[in-house]
């Protein structure tokens, strides 16, 4: 192998049918603009994809999905469509992969036919998925060596390429060829298209589609083949090039399909079939080509978002295959989306936004790629009507962002305990701004959007804390992060939060006071902010308590959580490749002690400067034995505040398993799409954890104040953007070197 390419290829070196859902979301490509679950270009036998069926909103933690061996996946974010009873959801798009072999009557199949020397690479540097192999159809005809290349083009983001080579080895055949557009697609079981059109434009085939809400998405194919002539046939859902060639040792064959996705919703203007074919005809350019300019972008999206492990190769693998998934799954030019919870790479919750975003996700693009890390915030600035109207819902003023925000920003959780008290995500995003303010100092941000924010969302949390007995203030019926405890008193976590949101918009306006008093009047004006408020705020913030067990000098997750019974966790946890979540009902749940996550710990991760370390250590101590991890986003969170108490086996054990969780095929994780929160987690690991770098949250400047290698490491080199200048960071065994560039 090119030694450019050391551990930058993840391979699967065996079809299993069993791993084959794992590998189409672990090995998924995409550009931002859409992403693609990786499967086989001729789908599987008995994998139907149109099918329809039934589906109720359910917890995803203990949720068994449909649909065991295949689920194939087209997704453009600004798509989502209506289900009757999951509300707003992101729809599986017509597969314009699709393209298939058949010798006599044995179309070829990865699990039905008899394959040889089969080997799938995703190669993370470049984007491409190669897959080949070698076939013996069942009349023995021939044997023939097929190679599969495609990727999602970075320069040309509605163009997919795709670039199959077949050579003969033996024998001679009629190789068969169909290669289209299939619309039997479902998404949940659901249909929601209600139009479907099929189009020959010259050589051009075409399916438009309007979407139960009214949007329209177009595809068109050029497949290109200098030996074969083809027909074009259809249908109202199907449309395919398809053509016959005799075929006999020693020949070789090159098909090129190019593809192009575009929609009414597009940032673009323009009549869709006109922008359609402007588009697939650009990319008539050669293969050599596309793949370069491809490949150019996503170089120097690496040349800075790249970590580089030395001492641990599978490690080293892992955190790239993690980055991957971030760069591919964001559009840092579309204000109107961010990156939903699986990454685009699934349907399990429904291509929705959660405080993933701002917590988990927003710290890598703030320091490699702050463009991108203002277009997320820009979403939830471009939401606020939609909070405003859910505060309105909840006859509170101001703005409350929703749990799983639809592209509008409404809430589109139908678990009421979520929906009504996990409200900690509101101040989330206020932290998300501060944060991206505090390393970027973009002003402009601040005084033209993430104030308004910030105010808007102070105004909510006046009126949702409770007045007490004493003068003071409470935030009763609260989920936290932890969602094993449904309706607590004052999480600390959330006070935590909201007293931050309310100290920050207090400060951004003295900030714009000081920076530009014009725009500090007329924000003043436009959101008719009265100093009364302001007062309101500081005192809230003043007494709403962060609640502490002062005996033992740890965090009380919340007021009431020593209330909760005891339970037997690991007695109750028979088998440990399920959640925990399986064998315990809710209402048992609800009334433990045991957490779906981290909580207490999740605020010593944002805040740990607070807390002394003592305090911090106590925290984990007391915490994590009760943790049961059934949310992804609790072990990475494990592993940083671990590096800090000096945690040693705890730092290696939880980097491991985060890192594993999407790539490791045993654990099959990626079946329903990419942990994206963890992924995003990781990176922060790195700089947090290992290097011992604070964020700008904590620290003014950048400096190192501990280096935690996890075992076998021996030194992690990345770069990272601090107030716009470019730094590389060197973590070595027992020290951290930061150098400007
Ligand atoms: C976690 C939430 C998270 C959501 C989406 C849930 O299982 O408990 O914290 O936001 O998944 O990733």
């Amino acid at each position: 192998m090119n030694s450019d390419l050391n551990n930058w290829i993840i391979k699967e070196q065996n079809f299993d049918i069993n791993k084959n859902k794992h590998y189409e979301g672990a090995f998924c490509q995409g550009n931002g603009y859409f992403s693609v679950r990786a499967s086989f270009e001729e789908g599987l036998q008995g994998a139907g994809q149109g099918d329809i069926y039934e589906r109720s909103f359910k917890s995803v933690t203990t949720e068994i999905q449909r649909n065991p061996i295949s689920k194939w996946g087209t997704y453009v974010p600004t798509i989502m469509g209506s289900h009757p009873a999951l509300n707003e959801v992101i729809i599986n798009l017509p597969y314009f992969m699709d393209f298939s072999f058949s010798i006599q009557d044995e179309k070829l199949d990865m699990h039905q036919s008899t394959i040889v020397d089969y080997k799938r690479e995703l190669n993370l540097k470049e984007g491409t998925l190669i897959r080949e192999f070698i076939w013996i159809p069942k009349d023995n005809s021939c044997k023939i060596k097929l190679k599969y290349i495609r990727f999602a083009s970075m320069e040309k983001k509605h163009l997919f390429v795709q670039r199959i080579e077949a050579e003969v080895l033996e024998g001679k055949a009629l190789l068969s060829l169909e290669s289209g557009i299939d619309g039997n697609v479902t998404t949940n079981g659901y249909n929601h298209f209600t139009e479907m059109n099929t189009n020959v434009i010259s050589d051009i085939i075409t399916l438009d589609c309007k979407t139960d809400i009214g949007n329209r998405v177009m595809e068109l194919c050029n497949l290109q083949s200098k030996d074969i002539n083809f027909n074009i046939i259809k249908d109202e859902k199907k449309i395919l090039y398809k053509g016959d060639k005799a075929v006999s040792a020693g020949e070789n064959y090159v098909f090129e399909k190019r593809s192009v996705i575009l929609t009414d919703r597009d940032l673009e203007d323009g009549d869709l079939k006109e922008r359609g074919l402007n588009l697939i005809n650009a990319a008539n350019i050669s293969y050599e080509e596309l793949y370069e300019e491809h490949r150019k972008v996503l170089e120097k999206k690496w040349g800075i978002s790249d970590v580089k492990i030395e001492g641990n190769d599978k490690h080293q693998l892992s955190m790239r295959f993690s980055i991957y998934h971030l760069l591919r799954s964001n559009n840092e030019d579309d204000p109107r989306m961010a990156v939903c919870a699986k990454g685009f790479a699934g349907e399990a919750y429904y291509g929705r936004y959660f405080w993933d975003t701002e917590i988990f996700l927003l710290p890598f693009y703030i320091y490699t790629n702050p463009k991108a890390a203002r277009n997320l915030l820009m979403y939830r600035y471009n939401t606020l009507e939609g909070a405003k109207e859910n505060a309105r819902s909840y006859n509170c003023n101001g703005a409350r962002y929703p749990w799983q925000s639809s592209l509008r920003g409404d809430e589109q959780c139908s678990l009421w305990e979520y929906a009504d008290n996990e409200v900690h995500i509101t101040a989330d995003i206020a932290y998300g701004i501060w944060h991206y303010f505090s390393a970027t100092k973009d002003y402009d941000f601040l005084i033209n959007y993430g104030a308004e924010i910030l105010i808007e969302t102070s105004r909510f949390w006046r009126d949702r804390v409770d007045k007490n007995k004493e003068g003071g203030y409470d935030l009763i019926n609260i989920m936290g992060p932890d969602e094993y405890s449904a309706m607590t008193r004052n999480n600390a976590f959330t006070n935590r939060m909201v007293k931050f949101n309310l100290n920050k918009a207090m400060e951004s306006l003295e900030i714009i006071k000081g920076k530009d008093e014009e725009a500090y009047k007329k924000l003043w004006n436009k959101l008719s902010i009265s100093k009364e408020e302001l007062e309101l705020f500081k005192e809230i913030a003043e007494k709403l308590p962060v609640p502490m067990d002062k005996e033992n000098n740890y965090i009380l997750q919340s007021e009431d959580f020593e209330d909760y019974a005891d339970i037997n966790i690991q007695g109750i946890w028979k088998d440990k490749s399920k959640p925990f979540g399986f064998f315990a009902t809710q209402e048992k749940l609800y009334r433990s002690k045991c957490l779906k996550q981290a909580d207490a710990l999740a605020l010593t991760m944002l805040f740990k400067k607070e807390f002394t370390l003592e305090q911090i250590t106590n925290t984990y101590n007391y915490y994590e034995p009760i943790t049961t991890h059934d949310s992804s986003l609790s072990p990475v969170n494990h592993a940083i505040v671990a590096s800090w108490v000096d945690n040693t086996e705890h730092l290696d054990k939880f980097t491991d398993y985060a890192l594993a969780l999407d790539f490791n095929e045993r654990l099959g994780g990626a079946e329903e799409g990419i942990h994206i929160a963890n992924c995003g987690c990781l990176w922060q690991l790195i700089m947090t954890g290992v290097a011992g770098i604070d964020t700008a949250m904590n620290e003014t400047s950048l400096i190192s104040t501990k280096t935690s290698l996890p075992k076998g490491w021996k030194k992690v080199e990345f770069k990272l953007i601090w107030q716009g200048k470019t730094y590389k960071i060197e973590a070595m065994e027992n020290y951290t070197r930061i150098n400007e560039i």
